[in-house]
């Protein structure tokens, strides 16, 4: 099938603003987006620029909007996108060229939340065991390829870029809920910060758009819930 693919450029070292090139390009039907970005590359504009690793939906790279909807150009077919497909970077980061968005801020709150396992006792034989009613707990929290697709869809943090965004609520949530975690107080007064949950307002678009499907109103509900029931 023929289609346009209509992709936002913008180079900050020559360009006063972004603008807009079509390609006219012939897919399949299941080809999917990030396949109509690389022929558009290869064959025609070699400086069109965005990021891409595993092209499987495992990395979290090349998230973008598709068609005016945060995606990853990997999981989306061009059957599904219809013969004109509008390909523009994610809002609410700097654009380092094109569909390339700088990170750095949001990598710097992931981490902030100290996403990773904390356990003060001694490492036992063999594993720190844990039952599957336990592990649902946070199951759908551990889902999360860090795109950034949640976070740069969240209205709140359009208009405010110190809350700290739904995707690291998410990773402290993956912890907190964690039976072999040990830091429950150091997280959960993390949590409680101005800058984080009580900022959410429940919009639901980076359920939206989360490639994962990770039910994340729900885990930062979950997380208030624990801020208000467990901590006072
Ligand atoms: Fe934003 Fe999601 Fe909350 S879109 S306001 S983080 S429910
Ligand atoms: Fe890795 Fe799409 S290229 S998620």
């Amino acid at each position: 099938m023929k289609i346009t693919l209509k992709v936002q450029k913008f180079d900050p070292e020559k360009d006063k603003k972004p603008y807009y090139k079509s390609y006219e390009l012939d897919m399949e039907p299941m080809d999917r987006v990030l396949d109509a970005l690389n022929k558009a590359k290869w064959d025609e504009d070699g400086t069109l620029t965005y990021r891409k690793s595993c092209a499987h939906g495992v990395c979290g790279s090349d998230a973008m909007r598709i068609n005016g909807k945060n995606a990853l150009a990997c999981k989306v077919l061009i059957k599904d996108c219809g013969s004109k497909i509008t390909l523009e970077p994610m809002l609410g980061f700097e654009v380092v060229k094109d569909l390339a968005v700088e990170m750095k801020s949001f990598f710097k709150k992931f981490k902030s939340v100290k996403p990773y396992l904390i356990n003060q006792d001694p490492p036992p034989a063999k594993e720190r065991r844990q039952s599957p009613k336990e592990l649902d707990k946070f199951d759908d929290t551990t889902k999360c390829i860090m795109c950034g697709a949640c976070t740069t869809s969240c209205p709140t943090f359009w208009a405010d870029k110190d809350y700290i965004g739904p995707a690291a609520i998410v990773a402290s949530h993956r912890f907190l809920f964690d039976s072999r975690d040990d830091a429950d107080e150091e997280r959960l007064a993390m949590m409680n910060d101005a800058d984080s949950v009580w900022k959410c307002h429940t919009v639901f678009n980076c359920v939206d758009a989360c490639p994962r499907n990770i039910e994340i109103t729900k885990a930062i509900g979950e997380v208030k819930q624990k801020l208000l029931y467990d901590s006072f």
